[in-house]
């Protein structure tokens, strides 16, 4: 691919964020992102949500055992919120301070399209509570993989009954309720042209996940990630074609 980059030597960070319903397949193109970065040595971690943080993973148990059929949607929120608040504060923030790519599969838009849209919620009061939870921390770019409702349910519960997946409290509503959500993340992603990358999940795997590596370049580029001319740069394939004194772009 011919385009050059500096090896990460630099501040800026990129906080990439995955959305998308469930059976979407997000969770196996962000791995498949992770690789690809990774192998072209660029310091790049990935966590999830809800959980990614010890206390995290113990309000994640919490939020998806499905005896917890009492729950109200307010503890729903602040259960999600306070597993934000504890993985943008221990994990998210301190990475991207540190010049890494932060990869997220799901973030605050989920608690959006999901209590927001889906549960009927009051959107401004999820905004607020969410900013109070990550400290007004916005993903880069946010990668939303759509689907028709139908198909995403479909696609779980093969998955659940192949004994591979867990069937969670989410995945027991209704269908007017994924419609919903689903209809906020178009909403969401129309508003913020810039920030979202929308893709139809229904194509091959690996066409998608070409898709989003441009997309991820792209920014790289953006943020100064990507090159040309500085020390060390070296093609994505990982080989290195010169060293140099120049400048970075900081
Ligand atoms: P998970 O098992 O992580 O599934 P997926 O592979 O679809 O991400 O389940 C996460 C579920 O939690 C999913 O149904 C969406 C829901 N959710 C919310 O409702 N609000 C939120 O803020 C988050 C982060 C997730």
């Amino acid at each position: 691919m011919g385009i050059t980059r500096a090896i990460w030597d630099r501040e800026e960070d990129l906080f990439i964020t995955f959305e998308g319903p469930d059976g979407s397949g997000k969770t196996t193109q962000i791995q498949l992102l992770y690789q690809y970065l990774r192998e072209r040595g660029y310091p790049v971690y990935l966590t999830r949500e809800p959980g990614g943080t010890s206390i995290g993973d113990q309000i994640r148990a919490v939020l998806h055992d499905v005896r917890n059929t009492e729950m109200r949607p307010e503890a729903e929120i602040l259960l999600y919120s306070a597993s934000r608040a504890q993985l943008v504060g221990q994990v998210i923030r301190p990475r991207l301070a540190a010049g890494e790519i932060v990869l997220c599969d799901r973030y605050a838009e989920s608690t959006l399209a999901y209590q927001g849209y889906g549960r009927l919620l009051d959107l401004p009061t999820l905004r607020y509570i969410t900013a109070f939870a990550t400290g007004g921390l916005r993903p880069d770019l946010i990668i939303y993989l759509d689907l028709p409702v139908e198909e995403g349910l479909r696609r779980r519960l093969a998955a659940y009954q192949a004994g591979g997946a867990e069937w969670n409290r989410m995945d027991q509503e209704e269908v007017a309720f994924h419609q919903r959500v689903r209809a906020g993340y178009l909403q969401m992603a129309a508003a913020e042209p810039d920030r979202w990358l929308v893709l139809d999940a229904a194509q091959p795997v690996d066409v998608i996940q070409e898709r989003i590596r441009e997309a991820v370049i792209a920014r790289l580029e953006k943020v100064g990630g990507v090159t040309e001319g500085h020390n060390r740069s070296r093609t994505l394939d990982g080989e290195i074609i010169q060293e140099g004194d120049g400048e970075g772009r900081r």
